[in-house]
């Protein structure tokens, strides 16, 4: 990426996934954690919902963001552990064509640092269309730690997908 080119606003969307948040019995404090975090660094939240742990209707969230080409990346919360209504690295996995190791790994590598309970994450990431979808963990503090990690090179990603920069320099 050019220094001297200007920062363009990169488009997000923020899913909640959480039964309770959805019937409004419990207050979601990580999709507000993540626009507050993202948002100094260019990022503009077009769209954000709270939906519940279900595997069709994650599909349809992520679908919809993608097809309609509301946001450049898709910040989900929730749902990556293992309880059994934790589905949302599945559902993420079967609406996306390609998949984006890196950013997951490093996440649980980083947090690794913090607490060895980040390898229960299940996270993934990858791409439908013009869409990056990252999974993060469900906690605020899950969040900012793994936003932390990824949040200055996913720029250059976002920008490679969407057109807005070359390939890395070989
Ligand atoms: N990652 C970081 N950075 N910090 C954390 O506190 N918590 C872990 C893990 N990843 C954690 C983390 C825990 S306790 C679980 S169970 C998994 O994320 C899955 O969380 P989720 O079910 O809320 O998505």
């Amino acid at each position: 990426m050019s220094e001297n080119k200007e920062k363009i606003i990169i488009k997000a969307a923020v899913l909640t996934m959480s039964d309770k948040g959805s019937r409004g019995e419990r207050e979601d404090l990580s999709g507000p954690a993540i626009k507050e975090f993202i948002e100094p660094y260019g990022y503009e939240v077009v769209d954000y919902k709270v939906i519940p742990d279900d595997f069709d209707e994650i599909r349809k969230e992520i679908k919809r963001i993608a097809d309609e080409d509301i946001a450049n990346v898709l910040f989900t919360t929730g749902g990556t552990g293992f309880s059994q209504r934790d589905v949302t690295p599945d559902a993420t996995k079967a609406v996306c064509s390609r998949e984006v190791p890196g950013i997951p790994e490093a996440m649980r590598a980083a947090s690794m640092q913090i607490t060895n309970k980040a390898m229960l994450s299940r996270a993934y990431a990858g791409i439908r269309k013009n869409t990056l979808v990252i999974n993060m963990p469900g906690s605020p503090k899950a969040v900012k730690e793994s936003l932390e990690v990824i949040i200055e090179p996913l720029r250059h990603g976002i920008e490679i997908l969407i057109g807005e920069a070359s390939e890395c320099a070989r």
